[in-house]
């Protein structure tokens, strides 16, 4: 088919955040008419960071529920876990030979992750933007949806596919970044200078997309905000900012008329209307993960297809790979 294809994952290492959800997961199910997609759960990525077992397992079996929960069709998409297809690590393996030690180590995220698991610095933190690269490159990817913070891994698997490409002869497809409508950066609810994130200790900072109503108006109502009890935006602001760039994705308001409709509310009524607009976003998504949730059947064989329709695409590339390095 004439489709492009579009590959792109996330680590089951934690509860799925509305960030995740505004910035990523919400902006794939817009994508998955008009596109070739495969929506990849990275497991093998997440262990460069330890990770407890059973608990592994429950997340990354809670991200596939969350994806089918927020819109995506495993009819539509190849939905499935990068540790079921084995062409991710034999590929990461082959393409670790054509990447050089001081490209990986001018990586900035390897720099932040090293710098925040002292204790394990492994060397799959180190070859990490590889296997991303043979995720990409297995698929003969045309785009790939990337944030600021992944742009770096864009570049670097760019670059492997055409060494690899100038060495033995077109094999890869050379993937460019998906300029899309881009979804919003959330930040942490009480630390507003810095990402919302999954990974994050402070539960306070984060909206789970499966946390409870009671727990959501919660956390709203402990976000940081400032002392000047105005609702704009302002670079000076970035509490306020936040929680104005929440209501705005949530609700599909204008920042415009947000500011206008709360120009004479305070922050504690501003934070309610947050906090119940997020609730009522998130209440659908919830119960229909309850619902796939009592079917283990079907999310078994969402998984079990998912990764036969990858694996053989997957090894339409990894063949020719092994071919042309002399296997
Ligand atoms: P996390 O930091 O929550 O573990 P990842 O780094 O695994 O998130 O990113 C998964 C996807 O979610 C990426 O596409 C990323 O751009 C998006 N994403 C993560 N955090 C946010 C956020 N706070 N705001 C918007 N998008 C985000
Ligand atoms: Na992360």
């Amino acid at each position: 088919d004439e489709k492009k294809r579009i590959f792109s994952g996330m680590q089951p290492s934690g509860l799925i955040t509305l960030g995740n959800y505004l910035g990523a997961l919400n902006n794939w199910t817009k994508l998955q008419d008009d596109y070739d997609c495969l929506y990849c759960i990275v497991d093998m990525h997440a262990i460069t960071v330890r990770q407890d077992p059973q608990k592994l397992r429950k997340q990354a079996r809670d991200l596939l529920t969350q994806y089918l929960a927020v819109g995506l069709d495993p009819e539509k998409n190849i939905i499935y876990y990068q540790s079921h297809v084995s062409q991710h690590a034999e590929l990461s393996w082959i393409l670790n030979c054509y990447t050089y030690m001081g490209e990986l180590s001018r990586m900035t995220q390897f720099k932040d992750k090293s710098a925040k698991h002292a204790d394990n610095i492994n060397a799959g933190l180190f070859t990490y933007p590889v296997l991303m690269a043979a995720d990409i490159l297995l698929y003969q990817t045309d785009l790939v949806p990337v944030g600021e913070d992944q742009r770096q891994h864009l570049e670097i698997t760019r670059d492997i596919a055409m060494r690899f490409n100038g060495i033995y002869s077109d094999t890869f497809k050379i993937p460019e970044a998906y300029i899309g409508k881009v979804g919003a950066k959330i930040m942490a609810l009480q630390e507003p200078t810095k990402k919302m994130s999954k990974s994050d200790e402070n539960q306070n900072n984060t909206i789970a997309l499966l946390d409870e109503p009671s727990v959501i108006m919660n956390k709203f109502k402990r976000a940081m905000t400032d002392s000047d009890n105005q609702v704009r935006f302002g670079e000076d602001k970035p509490g306020i900012s936040n929680l104005l760039g929440i209501y705005c994705a949530v609700t599909g308001v204008s920042p415009e008329a947000a500011e206008r409709e709360f120009a004479n509310a305070g922050y504690g009524t501003f934070k309610t209307s947050v906090g119940e607009a997020v609730v009522a976003k998130l209440e659908p998504i919830q119960k229909r993960v309850k619902e796939l949730e009592a079917n283990k059947d079907y999310l078994d064989s969402v998984i079990k297809s998912g990764g036969e329709k990858a694996g053989r695409i997957a090894e339409r590339t990894l063949s020719k790979v092994q071919k042309k390095v002399g296997f």
